[in-house]
């Protein structure tokens, strides 16, 4: 598999480029404009730059890993990728009409990619009328630097892709797991329950941000405190896995904390805006 496309400018399609592009791959970067593909790629020159203060890149190999990566606005270049992840806002009607297009611009056999934290694969899988090539690659964000991937498979996708996914994920130095093709897949499912409590938490005065924070690095020995991680993930990305877990399974407990959706609303979405549920403008 030597060419991919990735859909999306934003922190996981960025990411999801350089670890392809580290690994030798042609990368396609689709934005909505040219202007928005061309400063993904930016993002992308600028975490490499990082790298290459660090010690840990050197400038050679960042130009290499660079000339790789070729911003477009026409999904219809994609038409000769042999592997498509699509990372776009986590709604539904959007990813579904990019799945639309994809199938009619990709060769026959392309396997087709959805980055989804939460949504069900198989809608997307739906929108083409090739479901047996729709697969969850579910990366982590910083996907640079965090090993897993889920692969999540639908009641659809077809065996010698799930098998495909598994080897390219061994290829990028990531390390795989599989489940189905369920509301949270394994991470999320277990994961946002707990930082939603964190919030309510919160809310109910009981403690504070810091101190919740604090409580879990060292009680727990996590690296990082819900809010801390929240603030990360994006707090409209959280929210979006919440209502999911929250719709499919009816559990009242699942409910998004009312503060978390009045951070949403005012646009304070975390790092990504400067601001979450701490500033750090
Ligand atoms: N942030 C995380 O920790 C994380 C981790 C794993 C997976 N994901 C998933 O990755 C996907 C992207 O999340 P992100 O964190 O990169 O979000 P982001 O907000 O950083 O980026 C979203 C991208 O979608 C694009 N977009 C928005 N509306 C669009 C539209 N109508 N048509 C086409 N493109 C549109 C934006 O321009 C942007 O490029 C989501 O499905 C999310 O669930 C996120």
């Amino acid at each position: 598999m030597s060419s991919v496309g990735v859909v999306g400018t934003g922190t996981m399609a960025t990411g999801i480029v350089e670890v392809f592009a580290k690994a030798g791959h042609d990368v396609l970067l689709r934005g909505r404009t040219t202007e928005k593909a061309q400063a993904a790629v930016g993002a992308v020159q600028k975490s490499l730059d990082r790298a290459v203060k660090k010690g840990r890149l050197s400038e050679a190999d960042r130009d290499t890993i660079l000339a790789r990566v070729t911003p477009t606005a026409a999904l219809e270049d994609f038409s000769t990728v042999d592997l498509v992840v699509e990372a776009v806002a986590e709604d539904l009607e959007v990813k579904r009409s990019v799945f639309t297009t994809l199938d009619e611009v990709c060769k026959p056999g392309a396997i087709l990619a959805t980055t989804t934290s939460s949504l069900p694969v198989v809608e997307c899988a739906a929108a083409t009328k090739r479901p047996g090539d729709v697969v969850g690659l579910h990366f982590f964000n910083p996907a640079p630097v965090m090993k897993l991937v889920e692969i999540v498979h639908t009641v659809s996708t077809d065996a010698d892709v799930i098998a495909t996914a598994q080897k390219l994920c061994l290829d990028l130095k990531k390390v795989p797991v599989h489940c189905g093709d369920r509301a949270g897949f394994i991470v999320n499912a277990l994961l946002f329950p707990y930082l939603n409590d964190a919030v309510s938490m919160l809310e109910a005065h009981y403690a504070s941000a810091d101190d919740i924070d604090t409580a879990m690095r060292l009680g727990c020995r996590l690296p990082m405190g819900p809010f801390q991680l929240l603030d990360v993930v994006g707090l409209d990305v959280s929210l979006a896995i919440e209502k999911t877990l929250y719709n499919e399974f009816r559990d009242a407990g699942l409910a998004p904390a009312p503060l978390l959706e009045h951070l949403v609303t005012a646009g304070r979405l975390g790092r990504k805006t400067g601001k979450g549920f701490r500033d750090y403008s």
